[in-house]
């Protein structure tokens, strides 16, 4: 099985991970060993930058009793033109499993022609690892999806992708508020419906954050994008402040995927206010990869 998009995963499929994570963070808060993935490994390619989830994969990996292996882009034969296929079959002799960060057509590549598990660590269309830590984090705080009221301000960037399908899945109602021209990918809007998902896209911040449960945002310019200043010129009434958080529910929670620009998508004051959850949230990308690598691999 791979993870390329969330509309891989089934209901059943997400909750079993999600029961996996909070088990292992468990054990993890006393301290008990888990060596489930003892003498697996996982080779990550990464073509853009990353933190979190190269950082998580990589502790996820050892604390499971495994092991991680980190290839720049440019240090491989891959940055001067090895084939993705050669790569892909080589690479499976090696390890176990495949955690891989480039274009989607290059990652949808990979997984056609590994012969073990391949990881999406995030393309310009989607990035379901950063969805199961959030639907974590949600039901973390929430205790439940289902009529839950997710409201999106700003791109409908990859992240946007994911979590419409996330919320299709977990039956969470979900409102994008994006500036005209960035409405998340149409195909993806499609599957959710599909999915039984019912997301709305609008152009004003204050429908989808009017009595919301979760709210969420992202970087108005994303590691794919070029056009920075237009970009900026276009976002701008599309910020979380403090006045939109309060159109909200009173125990609504702040989210985003981070990396953040403070003081364009997101209030310097807001990642700090009482109700953002985004620490805890980037905290969960460790958890939930573990029970997804559990899942793929165990
Ligand atoms: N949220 C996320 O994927 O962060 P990184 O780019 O640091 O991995
Ligand atoms: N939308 C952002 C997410 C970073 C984790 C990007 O693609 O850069």
């Amino acid at each position: 099985m791979n993870l390329i998009s969330m509309a891989d995963l089934s209901l059943e499929g997400v909750m079993d991970i999600l029961d996996k994570a909070q088990d292992l963070k468990e054990k993890r808060k006393h301290g008990k060993t888990v060596d489930l993935l003892r003498n697996k490994s996982l080779v990550m390619i990464f073509e853009k930058p990353s933190t979190r989830t190269r950082a998580s994969f990589e502790v996820a990996m050892t604390s499971l009793g495994g092991h991680a292996l980190y290839l720049n882009w440019q240090d491989i034969q891959l940055g001067r033109g090895e084939s993705i296929e050669d790569t892909a079959r080589v690479l499976s002799g090696y390890v176990d499993v495949i955690a891989i960060r480039a274009t989607h057509d290059i990652v949808t590549e990979f997984a056609k022609h590994a012969t073990i598990p391949v990881i999406n660590g995030l393309t310009e269309v989607e990035h379901p690892c950063q969805s199961l830590a959030d639907l974590l984090t949600i039901y973390e705080f929430k205790g439940k999806f289902s009529g839950l009221k997710f409201g999106w301000i700003g791109d409908g960037n990859n992240v946007c992708n994911s979590s419409i399908l996330a919320c299709a899945l977990t039956g969470m109602n979900i409102v994008v508020a994006c500036p005209k021209g960035y409405e998340p990918n149409a195909t993806i809007v499609e599957k959710s419906k599909d999915l039984g998902g019912n997301a709305k896209i609008t152009h004003d911040p204050i429908e989808a954050a009017k009595n919301a449960d979760v709210l969420y945002t992202d970087v108005w310019v994303s590691m794919f994008d070029e056009e920075r200043e237009e970009r900026l010129r276009n976002f701008r009434s599309f910020q979380i402040d403090k006045a939109l958080v309060d159109k909200a529910k009173h125990d609504v929670i702040v989210m985003h995927c981070l990396p953040a620009h403070r003081g364009e998508e997101i209030a310097p004051d807001i990642i700090d206010d009482p109700r953002s959850v985004i620490f805890e949230q980037a905290e969960n990308r460790l958890h939930a990869q573990k029970a997804l690598l559990v899942k793929l691999l165990g």
